[in-house]
């Protein structure tokens, strides 16, 4: 069971320039940067303790002693970054006063950083709110970030191909989830890029965000899969759903009519779109048919390095679509009583509009029966 392929095969990320591109952003005279996932895309950066300083002409990494080695190893790719060592707490406010001194207005991550954070250092920093700015610089993913989420897609690809034929001999949603979690790391991912949903049966599938419980997998159910791998760092995102047995004349309207909702999304993506034009694509065809009460979520949103990043495809985005997103269309309808369908693949946004990067088919619904013995 060898990997798909391992990092070492693809493109290197591009860290080269990503600071000043923030720094082009930016209305105050530097930033403090301290969610974890922009602090890793500016620097290389993976520790659990660090902190950004984008100051004018400098950028800072302000960690402590557990990682000063491996925050010189990590941010080595990336634009000069000066890592600072610190002892404990009070130690790295005090470095990272120091560092601001004088500066003028200073940015603070209000979305992330907690209000006690907040208060303490307001005390000696003249702090603004500042959100969005590496988000929004996060969006158009590099050569080496699409290469990454490509490969998380084809590991869970290949996880579920393996997995999916087995769904007809009455495995539990646990064992589901487990299988495909060991296949994906076997496959070379790191782990799954969140906890795999296994939803069967009337109920459990009619939660768009089940998870996974000691369920048996029984004939007539509707079977909701939404898995993903992570590779260096990166998340891949997919659905498909499955009817085991005989598929019924309902199970079948439901099952095409997302479907057609599905391809009327990616139909929609494009460089300039709206991101609530995807949105508006797949709800209409649900309310045509009668079924808008049946969607209980958004279309899609952004995967990078968070599973859930900008954009976000819901009726009240006012994003649109660039090239470099990477963005899921993932319509579903569902139903106490019935059960759930969505289908959602990951897609990279193409000056021709979108190139599908998640692979698994999903024209039919239907799996062998159980077993009758
Ligand atoms: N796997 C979570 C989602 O599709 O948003
Ligand atoms: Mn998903
Ligand atoms: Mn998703």
């Amino acid at each position: 069971m060898s990997p798909v392929a391992t990092i070492d095969d693809l493109p290197p990320l591009e860290h080269a320039g990503r600071t000043d591109r923030v720094r082009a952003r930016l209305d105050v005279a530097a930033l403090i940067v301290t969610e974890p996932h922009d602090i890793r895309w500016l620097t290389g950066f993976r520790g659990s303790t660090g902190w950004v300083v984008l100051l004018p002409d400098r950028t800072l990494l302000i960690t402590d002693r557990r990682y000063g080695e491996r925050a010189a190893a990590e941010t080595a790719p990336a634009d000069d970054v000066e890592v600072v060592v610190g002892t404990d707490r009070p130690d790295l406010r005090a470095r990272l006063v120091a560092a601001l001194a004088g500066v003028g207005r200073v940015g603070a991550q209000a979305s992330h950083l907690s209000h006690a954070v907040w208060e303490d250092w307001a005390v000696d920093l003249p702090l603004e709110p500042v959100d969005g700015a590496v988000a929004a610089e996060r969006r158009s993913k590099d050569r080496g970030e699409i290469a990454r989420i490509e490969l998380a897609a084809r590991i869970a690809d290949r996880a579920l191909a393996e997995v999916a034929p087995r769904l007809g001999e009455t495995p539990t949603e646990l064992d589901v989830r487990h299988e495909l979690e060991y296949l994906m790391r076997r496959f070379g991912a790191e782990g799954p890029s969140y906890d795999t949903i296994v939803a069967s049966g009337p109920e459990h599938a009619a939660r768009p965000h089940h998870g996974a419980e000691r369920r048996t997998i029984t004939e007539g159910d509707t079977v909701v899969i939404d898995v993903g791998a992570l590779v260096d760092g990166y998340h891949s995102d997919m659905t498909r759903s499955y009817v085991i047995g005989t598929v019924s004349p309902r199970q079948q309207e439901i099952y095409d009519l997302v479907a057609t909702a599905q391809a009327a999304g990616l139909a929609a993506v494009g460089p300039g779109v709206a991101t609530r034009d995807v949105d508006a694509a797949c709800r209409a065809v649900f309310a045509a048919a009668g079924f808008a009460d049946w969607y209980l979520h958004a279309t899609g949103h952004g995967v990078g390095l968070q599973i859930h990043e900008e954009p976000f495809h819901a009726p009240t985005s006012t994003a649109e679509l660039l090239l470099g997103d990477v963005v899921t269309v993932e319509p579903g309808l569902y139903r106490a009583g019935f059960g759930g369908v969505r289908i959602e693949d990951l897609v990279e946004v193409t000056p021709s509009g979108q190139r599908t990067l998640t692979e698994t088919p999903k024209d039919a619904p239907c799996l062998p029966s159980p077993p009758t013995t």
